[in-house]
């Protein structure tokens, strides 16, 4: 008890930050979105952010809302809201030429292009979502993207009170059929795990506050 008092009392002093307690993300108001977000900015400086509301359901069953920001050259940003490929909701983005942005709900049951998941929707938010000359950004509302699973797999929530790990990938090889959101794609060049504090990314009038963005 003593040396462990010893050991927090001395990294106090050396101004060390207890490093288990470090969420990978920050919290990032956006003044477009007026949202706060728990921001995290991969390698290839990509954004990967989440919003969620004030309030949640004990069910946990409750809509958040995703932006993703990405260099143009990226060919698809995708991030997994259970922290790993296989067995939770993915979302996937790319740009459709200078079009649009795409977003298409997957999960994958095996290293193999994940199929198009219906459980998860989004809605494209058109405030937050544009691209321009050097990035593509989207924003979007999901819905089913906290809790998923089954009695065989095992069903999994996001409590947006605790820190969650939430995975992002990406690939720098364009998407087979960009104008198609159900379009097949490659195995991706980088992932991380970072783990997100959504306790700073909560937002009041939540459900308010989106549909205005939509
Ligand atoms: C292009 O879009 C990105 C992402 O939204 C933004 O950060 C950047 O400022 C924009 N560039 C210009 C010139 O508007
Ligand atoms: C998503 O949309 C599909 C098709 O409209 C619908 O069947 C499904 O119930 C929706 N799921 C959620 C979670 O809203
Ligand atoms: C991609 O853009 C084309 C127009 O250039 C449009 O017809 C198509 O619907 C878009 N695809 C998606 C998935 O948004
Ligand atoms: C939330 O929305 C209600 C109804 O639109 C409004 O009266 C209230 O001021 C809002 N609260 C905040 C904190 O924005």
């Amino acid at each position: 008890m003593h040396l462990l008092r010893g050991a927090a009392g001395l990294a106090a002093l050396l101004g060390l930050a207890p490093r288990q307690f470090a969420a990978d993300s920050s919290a990032y108001v956006d003044k477009e979105t007026g949202l706060t977000y728990a921001s995290y900015t991969s390698d290839r400086g990509i954004i990967f952010r989440v919003a969620v509301p004030d309030t949640v359901p004990t069910s946990l069953v409750y809509d958040t809302v995703l932006q993703i920001v990405s260099p143009i050259a990226v060919g698809w940003a995708g991030l997994a809201w259970g922290g790993s490929m296989t067995y939770n909701p993915l979302a996937i983005t790319w740009a459709n030429g200078t079009h649009n942005v795409v977003i298409t709900s997957r999960y994958a049951y095996g290293y193999y292009v994940p199929p198009v998941y219906p459980s998860s929707n989004y809605t494209v938010l058109k405030t937050g979502t544009h691209i321009n000359a050097t990035h593509w950004q989207i924003t979007a509302k999901c819905t089913g993207c906290t809790k998923w699973g089954d009695d065989s797999t095992g069903v999994t929530t996001i409590d947006p009170k605790i820190q969650n790990t939430i995975a992002f990938a990406y690939s720098n090889t364009p998407v087979d059929t960009p104008a198609d959101a159900g379009s097949s794609f490659g195995i991706h060049d980088s992932i991380g795990h970072p783990v997100f504090d959504l306790s700073v990314a909560e937002n009041k009038n939540f459900t308010a506050a989106v549909a205005k963005l939509a």
